[in-house]
């Protein structure tokens, strides 16, 4: 028996022994990234996020990486990951060849492989291409009276709800800015599924946060068995239902192209790289999540934001009445929000402080060199976006409060390209960023025109949490007042 155990340790020894030379790079690598604090031998910092709660994961990490450390290192298990801290370092990772992958670790339970955010490597770039004429300002324009049409059938809808209460508005402007997605990316018309939709997607958030803390579940085979997948597959259902329903619609009947300009689910389904049914509903599902939760974090963010700050309040109605704008008018083109330059300040402002995708992560294929530091392969890196958006020494000493005019061409020039990141930039950068501008100054101009809000919420007590997105963790509470003499637009 003892011999058999004495075999056991000597060839695990080795084993470990050749391990370790084998990759003895990496580890060497490894150990020169200063260690974040909190880690153990061998678990490292996974006991951290499996005994803390999700909304707690967000500040845990920002606060893991002080603010005078440029770089710091953590294991998870067997899993080395660096956070970075500084915009030189940003830059180089998001603009690195070897540094475009999605960790799998996080990805890979809860999203298909071969859908856009996940897909790494060549499929990234070759979907990449497939996608982008469908984002083109051309598309905007043509989508134009339906973004239109939208926003202000969501202005009706409220119209009913709100007389001088207070109401927590986020999951009416989520349903929207669905339908703005699903009409002009989806070519589908169909309204009956938006909030059933949206629920969907907001039970399934948390399941994806419990994952999180339970690392043996990032095993595809752990997750199938366990009580979360089928929690997950439940949450879907209704999910799926919607998008079902634009596959078939789109496949029986074909929208006229207009040139070269055609929508997503269009190029998904004509494309000759292919795709079946499952890619389609994957890719699908990732679009409609990625694009109503992040505008509806940062729309309903900036009403909050105008709610506590009435001067910014008064100059974006102000931009709006100078505008011009008639009680008719019908649709405001890409190009007429140009004329909205303060509205686009606020809305940046809000990203800034409040960003929807306030921490991201990649994977590194390949040695990265950051500052004085080598990164190893298959390391994941965290990129705190937050930190950078409220560092003091890039926005000055007032960057922790709300003041649009720093948007100012003239003050914004002097701020470093990589230090405002709230569509990310790089290869990965937000496909749909362009439109989402587009939604969200429509919004903003129609919300404004119609109501004045007021909210009992404090700016200092406003805290974010992951999910894993960012929301802030108390509900979006709005008191909104009905257009009164104030609000005669054209007038
Ligand atoms: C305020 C609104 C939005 C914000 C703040 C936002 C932010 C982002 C960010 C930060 C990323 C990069 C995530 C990462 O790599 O970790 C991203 C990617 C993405 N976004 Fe957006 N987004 C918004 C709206 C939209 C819209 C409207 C759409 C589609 C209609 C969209 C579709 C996507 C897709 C498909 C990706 C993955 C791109 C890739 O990996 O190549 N997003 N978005």
């Amino acid at each position: 028996m003892s011999l058999i155990l004495i075999i056991l340790v000597v060839t695990l020894t080795s084993l470990f022994a050749i391990f370790r030379f084998k990759h003895r790079r990496f580890y060497k690598l490894a150990a020169k990234i200063p260690k974040l604090p909190g880690g153990l031998p061998i678990i490292g910092a996974t006991h951290i996020f499996m005994t803390a709660e999700p909304k707690d994961y967000l500040p845990i990490m920002l606060d893991m990486i002080k603010k005078d450390m440029v770089i710091g290192s953590v294991w998870f298990g067997t899993q080395f990951a660096v956070i970075l801290n500084t915009v030189e370092d940003f830059q180089k990772v998001l603009t690195s060849p070897n540094c475009i992958n999605k960790p799998k670790l996080l990805f890979d339970a809860f999203f298909s492989d071969s859908a856009s955010f996940c897909v790494n490597n060549n499929p990234h770039e070759k979907r990449r291409k497939l996608l982008n004429p469908s984002f083109t300002s051309l598309m905007l324009n043509k989508t134009n009276f339906h973004t239109n049409e939208t926003i202000k059938g969501f202005i009706n809808k409220i119209n009913a709800k709100s007389d001088g209460k207070t109401i927590d508005i986020y999951h009416d402007i989520a349903a929207c800015a669905l339908r703005g997605t699903l009409h002009a990316h989806f070519d589908y018309d169909d309204d009956s599924l938006d909030y059933k939709v949206v629920k969907g997607f907001d039970d399934f958030k948390p399941l994806i946060m419990q994952r999180l803390g339970k690392p043996w579940l990032s095993f595809k085979p752990f997750f199938k068995l366990s009580k979360l997948s089928k929690q997950v597959e439940a949450v879907r259902t209704p999910i799926y239902e919607c998008i079902n329903k634009i596959i078939e619609s789109n496949k029986h009947h074909r929208i006229k192209l207009e040139g070269r300009c055609v929508s997503t689910i269009r190029q998904l389904l004509d494309t000759k790289q292919k795709l079946s049914d499952e890619e389609i509903a994957e890719e699908i599902f990732i679009f409609i999540y990625a694009s109503h939760e992040t505008s509806a974090l940062a729309l309903s963010a900036c009403l909050l934001l105008l709610a506590m700050h009435k001067n910014v309040e008064e100059k974006v109605f102000e931009e709006i009445k100078n505008a011009k704008l008639s009680e008719e008018f019908t649709s405001i083109s890409n190009e007429e929000t140009q004329s909205f330059p303060y509205i686009e300040m606020v809305i940046k402002e809000t990203m800034r402080l409040f960003p929807p995708v306030a921490v991201t992560f990649r994977e590194t294929i390949a040695e990265v060199e950051v500052g004085d530091y080598l990164i190893p392969p298959d390391t994941i890196v965290g990129l705190p976006v937050l930190l950078i958006h409220r560092n003091e020494k890039i926005w000055g000493k007032d960057a922790g409060s709300f003041r649009p005019e720093r948007f100012e061409p003239e003050e914004f020039k002097k701020i470093p390209q990589f230090a405002f990141l709230p569509f990310l930039l790089g290869k990965r950068t937000c496909i749909g960023y362009k439109y989402a501008m587009y939604f969200m100054k429509i919004f903003i101009i129609n919300f404004v025109k119609n109501y004045k809000v007021e909210t009992d919420l404090k700016f200092d007590e406003l805290k974010t949490q992951m999910t894993p997105a960012t929301s802030l963790l108390q509900a979006i509470q709005l008191k909104l007042l009905k257009g009164s003499e104030n609000f005669l637009i054209g007038q």
